[in-house]
């Protein structure tokens, strides 16, 4: 399918690794002017060479960075794609408000404040999208993540109220819910877990498979898929969705 993108300008925050990285490339392969945006200045700069994006190293997380990442943009924005996001496995007790306060930035307020930012840019882009990432724990929240339960189950209400509130004017929101993804986030997770219980991190992967009726983690190329159709004009119609990309997982009806 193409995805009518090209020529379109697209920043994709988060996308040095993981998710957001196989999005950017697949919108730089439909022909989007891709910009890329992570932490890690080397890393980044590295991953956008491979196929041409142009790097702008930012933390998401921090109000001025940010500020200076939107006054470095000077031109309409077709496409925003956020990838920044995670979760803390811990038990409820074990979260003091700190953590609360640290996860809450990183699902919620990074985002609220780089839309915010972009949205003069999206506004000179006639029918401008923008993607969110939130996680399929907010239709069936997992035990010992319940700092990203909650924080993914506000991120659809997000959604729901700023698409409501930004397609008056053209801007369509969105989000994808990804599943089990092999990414940085799951290795890492597993590595841990692995330590922890004494087995081998390929064990504690497929531990967590055996949830999935589709028997298998998500590559994140699978993700993007559905986020690159979400940037397309293909998707007109689709307004203010969370469209979970989990292999099943989620059992509830809605
Ligand atoms: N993987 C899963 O199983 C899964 C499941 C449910 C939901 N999700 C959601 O999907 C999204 C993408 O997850 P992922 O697994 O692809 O993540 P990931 O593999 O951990 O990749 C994260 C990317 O974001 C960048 N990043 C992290 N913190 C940042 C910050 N503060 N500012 C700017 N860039 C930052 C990282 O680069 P630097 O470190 O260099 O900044 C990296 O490029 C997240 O919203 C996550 O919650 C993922």
């Amino acid at each position: 399918m193409d995805l009518r993108i090209k020529g379109d300008q697209a920043l994709v925050v988060g996308a040095s690794d993981g998710i957001g990285l196989a999005t950017a490339r697949l919108l730089a392969a439909e022909g989007a002017a891709v910009t890329v945006v992570s932490r890690d200045a080397t890393a980044l700069a590295a991953k956008a060479a491979e196929f041409g994006a142009t790097a702008m190293p930012c933390d998401a997380t921090d109000a001025a960075a940010v500020d200076a990442l939107v006054a470095g943009w000077d031109r309409p924005l077709d496409i925003l794609v956020m990838a920044v996001g995670g979760s803390q496995r811990s038990s409820f007790e074990a979260l003091t408000d700190a953590d609360w306060q640290r996860n809450w930035e990183f699902n919620i307020l990074a985002t609220v404040r780089l839309v915010r930012g972009f949205l003069p840019a999206l506004r000179r882009a006639p029918g401008a999208r923008v993607v969110l990432f939130g996680a399929a724990s907010a239709r069936m929240p997992y035990a010992e993540q319940i700092v990203s339960n909650v924080h993914k189950a506000g991120h659809v209400a997000l959604v729901k109220t700023l698409s409501a509130e930004l397609i008056g004017e053209g801007i369509r929101v969105n989000a994808v819910q990804p599943g089990r993804t092999v990414t940085r986030l799951w290795t890492e997770r597993a590595a841990k877990l692995a330590a922890e219980e004494g087995v081998a991190p390929e064990a504690v992967l497929a531990r967590f498979a055996r949830d999935i009726p589709l028997g298998r983690f998500a590559s994140a190329e699978e993700v993007a898929d559905v986020a690159g159709f979400l940037c397309s004009p293909r998707s007109a119609y689709v307004v203010g969705q969370s469209i979970a990309v989990d292999g099943g997982i989620t059992r509830g009806l809605l």
